[in-house]
């Protein structure tokens, strides 16, 4: 496995890998590495020939008062993970790399960065699109993955690449999650024991609105309305959004769609937490 900060070097080990006729796959990543990365990774090097990991916690995706600054960064241990799971290039560029000096165009995407962590988060979004576009214009992937955790995330980056022709194929992977339910996240790790139990209520009220849309029939605004009673029992953990939606375009619903979301944001402590699950009615 090689590790590269360079775009120069980046790109040259790229196109020596398609120039033997290898598809590029491309995980993005902003190191703390877990094992959600790690089953992007996987799919990954199930379906392309030659991986490329990329390493960057991005400046622009983080607001004011946000944890940039304390965002951890254990790049050898990233490295490790990296190596153990077959991964071929980790390219890890500095800021100054991705933006150089002067660098002012910026990517938005409408349609998917309003709502939700959109509302919540000013300027999040603009920040991720524009990475994204940037990393794959660096690496020029065939196929790149994400991971359903960010769900909102993942949507937007697939409205980016139709609206812009991006050519680059965008899987979506599993969200990972701990036995009792929740989700992995690199920032998991700023929970107390005390914030990490009572972290465990997003996942329990998502299953909770899972089981009313689906078990029992029910209509969302009904499931909607029993996941946050249940988030009601815990006032410690301070509530963004609770809602359902519509899986393909974000929009809240009261009346089932065959493709639901359930998607909850809050802030446990300090840490802000998001999870999501999908609701199927067909
Ligand atoms: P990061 O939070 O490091 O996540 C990198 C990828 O891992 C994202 O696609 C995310 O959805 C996925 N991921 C995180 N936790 C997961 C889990 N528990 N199960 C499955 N996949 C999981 O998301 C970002 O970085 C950045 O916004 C990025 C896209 C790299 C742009 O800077």
């Amino acid at each position: 496995m090689n590790t590269v900060q360079t775009i120069q070097e980046l790109q040259d080990r790229v196109r020596t890998a398609r120039s033997v006729g290898k598809r590029i796959g491309c995980v993005p990543t902003m190191g703390a590495l877990h094992a959600g990365h790690v089953s992007l990774i996987e799919a990954a090097r199930v379906e392309t020939d030659f991986v490329v990991v990329t390493v960057f916690v991005n400046p622009t995706q983080f607001g004011p008062g946000e944890d940039l600054s304390k965002y951890p960064r254990p790049l050898e241990a990233d490295l490790a993970k990296c190596r153990d799971g077959g991964v071929d290039l980790v390219f890890n560029p500095d800021v100054a790399t991705v933006y150089p000096a002067g660098d002012a165009t910026f990517v938005e995407v409408p349609s998917c960065s309003q709502s939700l962590e959109g509302a919540h988060r000013e300027g999040h979004f603009r920040g991720v699109a524009t990475v994204v576009l940037k990393l794959f214009n660096m690496v020029l992937p065939d196929v790149a993955y994400f991971g359903q955790k960010d769900y909102q995330q993942q949507l937007l980056i697939r409205h980016m690449v139709k609206d812009l022709n991006v050519p680059v194929e965008i899987r979506t992977c599993p969200t990972i999650r701990e036995p009792d339910g929740l989700a992995l996240s690199s920032r998991n790790i700023y929970l107390s024991d005390a914030e990490r139990r009572s972290a465990l209520v997003l996942s329990q009220a998502l299953k909770i609105g899972h089981a009313v849309c689906t078990a029992q029939k029910k209509a969302p605004a009904e499931a909607r309305q029993a996941m946050l009673e249940l988030l009601a029992n815990h006032p410690e953990v301070k509530l963004d959004y609770a809602v359902i939606a519509d899986a393909n375009t974000l929009a809240e619903v009261d009346v089932a769609v065959p493709e639901m979301v359930a998607l909850i944001a809050a802030r446990v402590g300090t840490t802000r937490l998001i999870d999501n699950m999908l609701i199927s009615t067909h």
